[in-house]
């Protein structure tokens, strides 16, 4: 019999933030307020109101606990000396907004951010956001998002870290961390509420708001493990998911939101729904109506309601009814005020009014935004080494549509960016180069391929094009969701016509999801793939195209050949039938073949085995080695630790960063396991020449997984370990733990 080490679900991330006060003090306060307040006060703090509702009578009758989409710092004043003067027991309101990636300043999109593989970038990258969003008295973020996605056809890929579940650990830790800052209560502290729990990016079909269906274990080892570390990490707050996994919409799942997230997890934040989606439980067909919604919802364990009024509206009846307890309230408010109490709204409720628009676009953070965009992109492609543009490329053509094109650089959920403060590729590249503008395109889904000849005719007088295509930020994030993920419009057209002409073709692809671009790559010298990449992208694009700067970034999701792949990702369970190096494509089939499945694989008889490129993949100006790949011990036992060792040499000519990653494979479980899990990375910088010698550290308990007994254990036996620049590379080194 095997033995299994069962582990203690001890915090991945348990640092923490601090509270104002004591805890004990702010219970005291809590129940203080709690204990004078009517049943009336205490649903409408249950209930959040968006701006563009008439909420300032309802807020003085205590009918309103948060207000969402309003920014501007006077109307949050006026709206605060409402509830604070106005209303019985003067609750402040909290504030709420999509600050999803960035505030004014605009980093990069959320998957942009993730394929820095830098969570101190992006920890300051929330930072930012917190500074410029509570400047205007927002103190509530609804950041970050969690939803491990694997499908690039659903629009709100854009909006997470992609399809890791380590990396998205490790992201949405770091952004936590720089949305609540060091202390809940500082007036720059805003809290950060992770969502949408949970599975709503296995939408089937990559079409939003979509069934799923997700088994317990893989909840558990793929969905759960963010939200769990954020939990961990000190997230105030949690917004449930529009979807229903196996048959239960989130709003309404007892399981998960009370069950796991209180009585797991001990989560002591809270519970809010997404926008109606305690109403949308009576169109999936498992509430009557609003009221049975409300009470489904509360029961599950939600403690606010964004937007359906449904608890406004029935709470009272419910209650009267028996179907709800006063206790069941008490406990939601209880969540509410603490949270009230931990921001240190009581204390502290208006903000100064003219610093929002003295911190906006800081110095600091448009440098700290540019070094994001920087580090986020990601080289896919650069034949002849035409990246960077050598010193003799003077005169270049810009071309494209999103050369210029500064609201759709910001991408999705930036409300609050200004398009007047974006620097856009082509006003970067003006103050370098002779540069020439032609962009043959208006708009990424313009088909009328009229102005593509005066973009090649003016090709022919310049020592290099560069084009800019992609997506509007309009074609993805939430609801925009596409079944073919080609570049749109005629913008595969330009860039054929471009490389007709013979000149070098460098292709920016500027975007909101992974998009198959295999025939535009075959079109292109060099390729960078820039996820939306904010305020700064021009300026952070410039600069790598000249060499100031070495592209860095690495895929944060498989880049597929074709739509019809998804979803596709590097770490899936293993097949029976796994890639045993042979393809029979479509054209090796002969007519009238006899029907066959031995000695057939996993793969599509047209694209085959392999994605376009991997998970983690990303090119460099130049190039590494890896050699003297070791563990310490060949046989680990359950508490060890295993320390990796590596030389990293830089081979080429440029001072650059790689990203290393860390592998590894349980070759044999009472499940079948994931092919490769990354369990590590590190961004390793190197002068030109430079070697280094680096090392991980790996606990054996990082093994665990939840196994057929559900239980989060390690299970002894053989596992391989990789080092390498991308999933897809590198040996195996093997080891046991007994
Ligand atoms: C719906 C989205 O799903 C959610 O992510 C967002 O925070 C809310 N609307 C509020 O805008």
């Amino acid at each position: 019999m095997r033995i299994k080490y069962l582990l203690p679900l001890v915090a991945m991330f348990a640092i923490g933030c601090t509270t104002s006060g004591n805890s004990d003090d702010v219970d005291r306060r809590v129940e203080e307020l709690l204990s004078q307040m009517t049943l009336q006060e205490k649903i409408g703090q249950m209930n959040q109101v968006s701006g563009g509702y008439q909420f300032s009578d309802m807020i003085r009758e205590g009918g309103v606990g948060s207000i969402l989409n309003v920014v501007d710092p006077v109307e949050i004043n006026a709206v605060q000396r409402i509830a604070v003067e106005e209303s019985r027991l003067g609750i402040p309101i909290l504030v709420s907004r999509d600050v999803i990636h960035g505030f004014r300043t605009i980093f990069p999109i959320p998957l942009g951010m993730a394929s820095t593989f830098d969570p101190a970038i992006v920890e300051q990258g929330a930072r930012v956001a917190a500074i410029e969003a509570t400047a205007s008295g927002v103190r509530w973020t609804f950041s970050p998002m969690l939803d491990v996605a694997r499908d690039p056809r659903w629009g709100r890929v854009a909006e997470g870290s992609g399809e890791d579940p380590y990396l998205d650990v490790v992201m949405g830790v770091a952004m936590v961390k720089g949305y609540q800052g060091e202390d809940y209560a500082d007036p720059t502290s805003m809290a950060a509420c992770v969502k949408h729990f949970v599975g709503y990016g296995a939408a089937e079909g990559g079409r939003d708001y979509n069934t799923t269906m997700i088994s317990e274990r893989a909840l558990r080892n793929t969905y759960f493990p963010a939200f769990k570390a954020c939990v961990d990490a000190g997230a105030l707050t949690l917004m449930t998911s529009f979807n229903d996994v196996d048959g239960l919409p989130s709003t309404g799942n007892e399981w998960l939101l009370s069950d796991v997230l209180r009585e797991e997890w001990g989560f002591d934040g809270m519970v809010v729904t997404d926008w109606n989606s305690a109403g949308e439980m009576v169109s999936h067909g498992f509430a009557e109506d609003l009221k049975h919604s409300a009470e489904l919802a509360i029961k599950a364990g939600v403690d606010m309601d964004m937007m359906s009024f449904g608890f406004l509206q029935h709470i009272e009846a419910l209650i009267d009814e028996g179907r709800l307890s006063m206790n069941q309230i008490d406990d939601a408010v209880r969540n509410i005020l603490r949270l009230k109490f931990r921001l240190g709204l009581f204390d502290n409720p208006y903000v100064d009014e003219s610093l929002a628009r003295e911190v906006a676009y800081a110095p600091e953070h448009l440098a700290a935004a540019k070094q994001c965009a920087v580090e986020s992109a990601i080289l896919l492609q650069n034949r002849g080494e035409v990246l960077p543009l050598r010193d003799d490329v003077r005169k270049i053509l810009v071309t494209g549509p999103m050369a210029d094109a500064p609201f759709d650089q910001l991408g999705t959920w930036a409300f609050d960016g200004e398009e007047a403060y974006t620097v856009t590729p082509l006003a970067a590249l003006r103050k370098e180069f002779d540069v020439v503008y032609e962009p043959g395109l208006f708009f990424s889904r313009d088909s009328d391929t009229r102005g593509i000849s005066a973009a090649v005719r003016a090709a022919k007088g310049v020592d290099a094009v560069v084009v800019f295509v992609g997506e509007e930020a309009i074609l993805s994030g939430e609801a925009h969701c596409l079944s073919q993920l080609n570049l749109q419009g005629a913008q595969s057209e330009l860039i054929a016509a471009l490389r007709a002409t013979g000149k070098p073709i460098v292709t920016v692809v500027i975007a909101g999801r992974p998009l198959t671009i295999e025939r535009d790559m075959a079109n292109s010298d060099a390729v960078l793939y820039s996820f939306q990449p904010g305020t700064m992208g021009g300026e952070a694009i410039a600069d790598l195209l000249t060499g100031r700067a070495v592209p860095s970034g690495k895929l944060p999701m498989t880049f597929l050949r074709d739509a019809g792949q998804a979803p596709f990702y590097y770490n899936h369970p293993m097949t029976g039938r796994p890639n045993n190096g042979t393809e029979t494509l479509l054209n090796d089939i002969p007519l009238k073949a006899g029907q066959t499945s031995l000695g057939c694989t996993s793969y599509y008889l047209d694209s085959g085995y392999g994605p376009l490129l991997p998970f983690g993949y990303g090119l460099s100006y130049t190039t590494f080695e890896y050699s003297d790949i070791a563990i310490d011990k060949s046989c680990y036992s359950p508490n060890d630790t295993i320390v990796v060792e590596y030389n990293l040499t830089n081979t080429g000519k440029y001072d650059a960063t790689e990203v290393v990653q860390l592998y590894v494979r349980d070759y044999v479980g009472s499940v079948v396991r994931p092919v490769k899990e990354l369990k590590r990375f590190e961004r390793v910088e190197l002068k030109a020449g430079e070697s280094k010698h680096c090392r991980f550290e790996l606990p054996v308990s990082d093994l665990a997984f939840w196994n057929r007994d559900m239980e989060y254990v390690v299970e002894p036996g053989k596992f391989g370990l990789w080092v390498a620049g991308d999933s897809a590379t590198g040996e195996a080194i093997d080891f046991e733990v007994r």
